[in-house]
């Protein structure tokens, strides 16, 4: 397929780390996403993402953001992962998490961690998200409630990913 010639717009998506300058449009796109994410967060996915974090851009223009976090020499856990409302179910989330834990593997990480709330909650917008870090390879390990730090009734589905070899 031809991509990138005279006059034409480059429109494959992409993943760069995430820059100073992403952190508003980044906090916007969670606030796009108000069935997943509470009005502290925006606030709580600009600073986490100062230390590590990836963005998908789409024709330029930042379409989704990974922030991950180190949990130990051989563990890091995906603290926030969201793609643009108008964006989602193309694709994106799974190339951007793909690049992430790619990322991670060279970076000599074996396990990843990712944490999003369980099928007991009833509330239907996460089966998607579960949905999401199952067809990626994240195997449901426990789940925790109250999780430290949750707010009460949002009982934790804790997945894990094996991205090296570890015995
Ligand atoms: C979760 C999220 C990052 C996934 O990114 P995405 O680009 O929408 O997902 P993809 O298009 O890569 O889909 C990959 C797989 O996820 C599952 N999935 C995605 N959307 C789904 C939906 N609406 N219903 C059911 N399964 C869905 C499917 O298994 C899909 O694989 P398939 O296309 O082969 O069927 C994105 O939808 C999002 O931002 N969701 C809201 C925020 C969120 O839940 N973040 C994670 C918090 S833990």
């Amino acid at each position: 397929m031809l991509s990138g010639g005279p006059g034409m717009i480059n429109h494959m998506p992409a993943v760069r780390r995430f820059a100073a300058g992403d952190g508003p449009v980044a906090a916007a796109i969670i606030r796009g996403l108000p069935d997943y994410f509470t009005d502290d967060v925006p606030a709580k996915v600009e600073r986490d993402a100062v230390s590590q974090a990836w963005v998908l851009t789409d024709s330029e223009t930042v379409a989704g953001i990974a922030v991950v976090a180190r949990k130990s020499p051989g563990a890091a856990e995906i603290l926030w992962i969201a793609i643009h409302a108008a964006l989602r179910g193309r694709g994106h989330g799974t190339r951007l998490l793909g690049h992430v834990l790619n990322c991670l593997a060279t970076a000599g990480i074996s396990l990843v961690e990712a944490k999003t709330l369980d099928r007991s909650s009833g509330y239907r917008p996460y089966e998607a998200t579960r949905a999401f870090w199952e067809r990626n390879g994240f195997v449901h390990v426990d789940t925790i409630d109250p999780l430290p730090g949750w707010q009460p009734g949002n009982p934790a589905a804790i997945y894990v990913a094996a991205i090296r070899q570890t015995r």
